[in-house]
């Protein structure tokens, strides 16, 4: 793996591989290990704002013996125009890798190939790859394997999460249900380039919820989105998680939100603050998921 830029381009394995990395790496937190990241400086350029995926992937770098480097793009030439390939260009002859949040997928496809170092996509409106494979250690260790379990991600199915999450159903084989209304479901093109995945589409939420053993949700209006705030509050309604659906899913359904939360829209408060725990436990492997890719981009870097 060269770099990661979407679950697009990872199989299976890749995932299989990272998700079993990502548990021995949170088992062996602290105790003395590798630091395959030792004298590696890896620049983290974002364009948006970022709790969870920053403050996880510079403990991360840290953690793993490197130096992180957060370079918010409006501080860098890049905010004032400087392409992106020619950042990159800069960037790939003094950082050893390089973590990106953006817009344009296109950007980070870009950086990759100008820069020459591992490259890391932290979120575009495309896809958000870190926290596909965070959220599968926690279904990993929460209900033991994604294996013939049933995944419902409710609400903006067209956005990055439920493209992400299209594509690891694909990967691993696992039943992916989308519930969303038409107009924020997966569109044509996705689909055609998704080809045949046990995905499966529907604006009728209650039946989605039937048998899950997953209930997933993700904000409403993600970054970029905001001046149709509006009207996505009000066509989503339908599709919050809450008690009323979480008593259609199989008993022993895990509830997940891949957070910041927005309180009694697409989750009700009373249902996150139940299952706190588990949301929790989301983000907290975030950490170790995205150390598992850094061990791995390091590696396979150095071998090239
Ligand atoms: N889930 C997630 O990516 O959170 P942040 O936006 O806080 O990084
Ligand atoms: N879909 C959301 C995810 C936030 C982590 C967004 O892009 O804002």
């Amino acid at each position: 793996m060269k770099h990661l830029l979407g679950i697009e381009d990872l199989t299976g394995d890749h995932i299989n591989d990272l998700v079993t990395l990502a548990v021995s790496l949170k088992s062996e937190r602290g105790k003395y290990g590798s630091r395959p990241l030792e004298n590696q400086t890896w620049g983290m350029i974002f364009s948006k704002s970022s709790t969870r995926t920053r403050v996880s992937f510079e403990v991360g770098v840290y953690e793993l013996g490197g130096r992180p480097l957060f370079l918010n793009s409006n501080d860098i030439q890049l905010g004032r125009g400087e392409p992106i390939k020619d950042t990159a260009r800069v960037l790939g002859r003094m950082v050893h890798g390089c973590i990106i949040r953006t817009y344009d997928q296109q950007d980070v496809v870009d950086f990759a190939n100008y820069s020459g170092i591992p490259t890391i996509n932290a979120l575009t409106d495309e896809e958000h790859p870190c926290q596909i494979l965070a959220d599968l250690l926690t279904i990993h260790e929460k209900l033991g394997t994604w294996e013939g379990k049933k995944v419902v991600f409710f609400g903006d199915g067209d956005c990055n999460m439920g493209r992400s999450w299209a594509w690891a159903a694909k990967r691993l084989g696992f039943d992916l249900t989308i519930a969303a209304p038409p107009e924020f479901q997966p569109q044509a093109e996705f689909m055609n380039r998704l080809g045949e995945a046990p995905v499966t589409i529907t604006d009728d939420a209650e039946a989605a919820a039937r048998d899950a053993d997953v209930l997933y949700t993700d904000t409403w209006i993600s970054m970029g989105k905001e001046a149709e705030a509006e009207q996505r509050l009000k066509t989503l309604a339908p599709y919050q998680i809450n008690h009323d659906l979480l008593k259609l899913a199989n008993s022993g359904a895990i509830v997940q939100h891949c957070l910041p939360a927005y309180r009694d829209k697409e989750l009700s408060e009373a249902l996150l603050e139940e299952r706190a725990s588990e949301i929790f436990d989301q983000a907290e492997n975030r950490l170790h998921a995205q150390k598992a890719v850094l061990v791995r981009l390091a590696e396979d870097h150095l071998n090239v």
